[in-house]
């Protein structure tokens, strides 16, 4: 794809150019933005660039080891990697508060805060660089272009908490399918290229209501078996997006001989082209039967499992 070579090409050039001998910080989640945004600063500036990874406790099972695979010390790229570990921070401030807005802010100013600190340690920062993408830019009304919905914690987000000259956004007028390409010119693999989305608050606003350890469990047991079963059937390639969210509500079951009181999950699978619209997807029903049967067995305090045939309008893709 010329186009998409020249980008990367001309990217470089620029970021080179303007970066010169400064120090470049990048906040990396492992998305398909970020890791994009990461590899093309690295091949530009190499050493000069440091990457922070945080950890803040409401990533998918397992996500942080493998983000830590790719980017870490073992990975293939020679990355300044720094992870933080801040489950704790998180559970912490997030206690007891149920309304999503909220969820949200406080997720999303942990986050400044812990990026911060770790700025401090690396001493003087010239350049951050974000991974926002067009149509971050256009849904989250920065450009005025739409009403905000929701508030996406990692747009226009780190501006002003950190000592920086300018910031980097090498993606800023790329669509998604373009950032792809760019990713697999850049030799970053296949199955993070094609990651689904994963929103910036995590499975904060996957669960309906409070947020505790016990819930980020379930949710994210319940959701690693969802995803596996949809993949294991092929269907991972039919759908733009799929995971598994906690309701709050808790309903009777029974369980041998015991009554029990548990939550419920919810099923989610959506076709969409922007994100802006999406149609539920059509999973057959041998799937959810299969990941329902599983989910019931595996997953500790769950005893009922729903499927959402919500549309976007009038749901969103997310429950919160
Ligand atoms: P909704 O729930 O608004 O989601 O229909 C549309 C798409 O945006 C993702 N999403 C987010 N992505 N930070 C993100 O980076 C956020 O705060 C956020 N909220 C929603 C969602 O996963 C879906 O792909």
């Amino acid at each position: 794809d010329w186009k998409i070579d020249s980008f990367v090409e001309e990217s470089i050039k620029n970021i080179r150019e303007k970066v010169g001998n400064g120090k470049v910080l990048c906040a990396l989640s492992g998305g398909v933005d970020s890791s994009v945004a990461a590899v093309l600063l690295s091949k530009a500036v190499g050493n000069q660039l440091t990457c922070v990874f945080v950890d803040h406790g409401l990533l998918r099972k397992n996500e942080g080891d493998e983000v830590e695979a790719v980017f870490g010390p073992e990975g293939p790229y020679n990355l300044n990697f720094i992870r933080v570990n801040a489950q704790e921070r998180f559970y912490e401030k997030l206690k007891g508060v149920e309304e999503p807005e909220r969820k949200r802010k406080i997720i999303g100013e942990e986050f400044i805060r812990v990026f911060e600190e770790e700025a401090k340690k690396i001493g003087a920062v010239d350049f951050l660089v974000q991974g926002t993408i067009y149509p971050d830019v256009v849904e989250s009304g920065v450009g005025g272009e739409s009403t905000v919905i929701k508030s996406h914690h990692n747009v226009g987000g780190l501006p002003d908490c950190v000592d920086f000259k300018e910031i980097i956004e090498p993606l800023r007028n790329l669509f998604k399918d373009e950032v792809r390409k760019a990713g697999l010119e850049l030799g970053i693999p296949d199955y993070l290229v094609y990651r689904q989305p994963f929103p910036g608050p995590g499975l904060g606003i996957r669960i309906i209501g409070d947020i505790t350890p016990e819930k980020v469990k379930m949710v994210q047991d319940a959701d690693a078996i969802w995803r596996e079963e949809i993949a294991n059937a092929g269907w991972d390639k039919k759908v733009n997006q799929y995971f598994a969210a906690l309701t709050n509500m808790r309903s009777v079951g029974v369980m041998g001989d015991e009554r029990t009181y548990d939550y419920a999950v919810a099923l989610r699978a959506v076709t969409t082209t922007d994100f802006m619209t999406a149609e539920f997807a059509e999973i057959p029903w041998e799937i959810i039967g299969k990941t329902t049967s599983r989910i019931v067995n595996e997953v500790k305090n769950v005893n009922r499992v729903l499927y959402d045939c919500t549309g976007k309008p009038p749901a969103t893709i997310e429950f919160e």
